[in-house]
This record gives structure tokens, C-alpha cells and sequence, in this order.
């Protein structure tokens, strides 16, 4: 693209969308890689104040809310494919080696590697799901499948575990790398048999259910898990405010999806009639700060299958999130819902200090 279009569509984009979005934008398209040492610093680094206050504030409320508006007038699959659908080898550039989870890991401390922790976060959510043989389980939003294995390693039940993705090179991963049984499907638009599921569970996924869909989806999983059932998640949500300007930005990365905040989804779930029982925070920081390090370390071979200007994205995606996350606009939460009843004590715990209940 020549230097005076990109000039002109960063004026254009600041008008609209907000002056961290364009500049975003504007060194994605750069025609040569981002530097990473300039790169982290320069999303990362503290903002005076005036910057500051623009940037959260600009665009404002009701211009945001019409952008996101028409973003998610959209239907799901197409923003996950513009996400999901680039390359299975450039995602195994940076996802650890073992899992290719591409979510939350679970340091236990800061001298842990990206695979420990991986691990770590694999064994935490298989405590919480406690899967047993002849138990019918579904992942929504599978990924590459590397939880779907896990489990099957511990029940050796393939008959009863499916996931779901909308993600066809996933799909073609999962099939032909592990044999489970995935499909593609849309796990917020589907109909579920009712009382059919003794376990579902959702790692990184819920982040791409828009806030008006949350409610129906948790009612529809209430009755689609048999008595005494439960539905584990790992997802992050707004922390504070409702629609920040950082919605917008997000949009370069996720069109389409729009976080609710934490209450919201609490609120959400207590209506549909599952009661709380685990509820435990984590930090995402150290597993974003170790995939750009990877996709850094990989940098040719990310270029070589995806060209600069996705390896630009996912540079600026990861210290992007980073703060986002070190400024609390959001935080990565588990929570266990299990059949009817009263609001239990919520345990909001912090990472190294997570007890199973
Ligand atoms: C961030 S990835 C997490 C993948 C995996 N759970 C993990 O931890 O590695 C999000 C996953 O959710 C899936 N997904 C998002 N929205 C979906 C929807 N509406 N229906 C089905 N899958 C969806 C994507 O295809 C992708 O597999």
C-alpha cells in the first residue's frame, strides 16, 4: 500500500474508530516487520495523561456503540475465520508444544516455562471437570483439541467426548492429528438435546459470545446438562467499565466479538439457574508475554507462512491484550456452574493460591 493511502486511511480511521485503533492499524500495515523490542515498549509503556483520557474516551460512547453495532450485525463464523483460519503451522509457531492451547495459562511461578504452565492450567480445569468414563462431555470452542485429548487420556472414552469449533483448519487439525470427534458447529446458535450432557466445559471462548446472546446460551446449557451436571469455563470479561473505547481496537482483532463484564455473566448464569461454585482468577499477562516471545523467536518461518502484515497483527494483538489486562479493563476468570439453587460464597482467588472446592 503506498505511504500516502496508509497516511490517509490513519487520518480517517483516528476520525472514526479512535486514535489507538488507526495507529494499530497503521503499523500492521507496515511493509516490514515490527521491530519487537520498539514494539512492546511502545504499547506497553505508561501514557501521560492527556494521551490518556483521549484514548479511553475517543471514540465516544454512542460512536462505539454504532461501530460495534454494525461489527456484530455479523454472523459468528466470520469473524472466527478471519482469526482461526490462517495457518495451523504459524499457531504452532508460538502455542506450546504439547496442548496448542491457545488461552490462559496457569503459572505457578515466574521461573515457569509456557509448556509448564499449559500443563498446569490442563490438570486445574481437569480437577474442576472431574470427567469419568461413560460420562457424556462437550467442549465448546475446542481448539485444537489439545483439553478434548486430555480428557480422553484419563477416561479412554471416545464415544461420549465431542467439541465444538467454527474453525475449519481446527477441524481438519483435530481430525486427522487426534481422531475426536469434533464438528462444526455453532455452539450459541445450536439447539441442545435437553438433559443429554453430564459435562460441558468452555476454555477462551465465551469472550466471543456477545453480551445479548450470553443469557439464552446459559439457559439453553442449564437444560442440556442431566441433573446434578456442571459446566466449567475459563474466559476473561470487562472488569470495570461496560463498552470501553478498547472494544473498538479489539475489533482489529476479534470482529465481531464483544466482552460483557464479569457481573454481567454472573448475573447471566444465576438467572439461567446454575449456582456459582467456583469462581477464581488468574493472570494472562506472563502467557502473552511468553507467545510473543515465541512468535518473535520464530519470526521467518511466521513470515514465510503468513507474510508481515499477520505476523505485524499478532505482534501487536499480544502487547495490546497485555495492557488491557495490566490495566484491569479485564480479567481471566474460572468459574464451575452447577445445577439449581441458592447463590453459594464466591471465591475469588489469586494465581498460586486456586483450591479446588
Ligand atoms: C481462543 S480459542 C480457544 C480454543 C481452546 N479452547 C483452547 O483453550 O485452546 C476459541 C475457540 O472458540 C471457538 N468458537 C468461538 N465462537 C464459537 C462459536 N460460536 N461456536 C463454536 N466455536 C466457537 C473457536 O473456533 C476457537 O476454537
Amino acid at each position: 500500500m503506498s505511504g500516502l493511502i496508509r497516511i490517509f486511511r490513519t487520518v480517517l480511521n483516528t476520525l472514526t474508530h479512535g486514535p489507538l485503533y488507526s495507529i494499530a492499524q497503521h503499523r500492521i500495515s507496515s511493509e516490514v516487520p515490527l521491530d519487537p523490542v520498539e514494539n512492546w515498549t511502545f504499547w506497553t509503556k505508561p501514557r501521560n495523561p492527556i494521551t490518556e483520557f483521549v484514548v479511553r474516551n475517543y471514540p465516544p460512547d454512542f460512536v462505539r456503540r454504532h461501530i460495534l453495532r454494525a461489527m456484530l450485525a455479523q454472523d459468528h463464523s466470520v469473524g472466527i475465520e478471519l482469526h482461526y483460519d490462517i495457518s495451523n503451522a504459524f499457531y504452532k509457531l508460538f502455542l506450546d508444544k504439547e496442548f496448542m492451547s491457545y488461552s490462559c495459562a496457569y503459572f505457578l511461578s515466574e521461573r515457569e516455562t509456557l509448556e509448564d504452565a499449559q500443563k498446569n492450567k490442563t490438570q486445574l480445569i481437569l480437577a474442576l471437570l472431574n470427567p469419568k468414563t461413560g460420562e457424556k462431555i462437550l467442549d465448546l470452542g475446542c481448539g485444537w483439541g489439545g483439553m478434548l485429548k486430555c480428557i480422553y487420556d484419563v477416561t479412554g472414552d471416545r464415544n461420549n467426548l465431542s467439541g465444538y469449533t467454527l474453525s475449519k483448519q481446527q477441524l481438519a487439525y483435530i481430525k486427522s492429528e487426534l481422531g475426536l470427534n469434533v464438528s462444526l458447529t455453532n455452539f450459541i446458535t445450536v439447539e441442545y438435546e435437553e438433559a443429554s450432557y453430564d459435562k460441558i466445559f468452555s476454555i477462551g471462548a465465551m469472550e466471543h459470545v456477545r453480551p445479548n446472546e450470553i443469557l439464552r446460551l446459559l439457559q439453553k446449557l442449564y437444560s442440556a446438562l442431566k441433573p446434578g451436571g456442571k459446566l466449567v469455563q475459563q474466559f476473561f470479561s470487562l472488569e470495570k467499565e461496560e463498552c470501553p473505547a478498547s472494544m473498538v481496537l479489539g475489533q482489529l482483532f476479534f470482529p465481531g466479538s464483544l466482552l460483557a463484564t464479569h457481573s454481567f455473566h454472573l448475573h447471566a448464569a444465576e438467572q439461567a439457574g446454575f449456582k456459582i461454585t467456583h469462581d477464581s482468577v488468574d493472570d494472562y499477562k506472563p502467557t502473552l508475554r511468553a507467545w510473543y516471545e515465541n512468535l518473535v523467536n520464530n519470526k521467518e518461518k511466521a513470515i514465510d507462512l503468513v507474510g508481515v502484515a499477520i505476523y505485524n497483527k499478532y505482534l501487536s494483538f499480544f502487547p495490546i491484550f497485555w495492557r488491557f489486562f495490566k490495566e484491569e479493563e479485564a480479567r481471566l476468570h474460572r468459574l464451575v456452574l452447577e445445577g439449581s439453587g441458592t447463590l453459594r460464597e464466591v471465591e475469588r482467588l489469586l494465581p498460586g493460591r486456586t483450591t479446588i472446592p
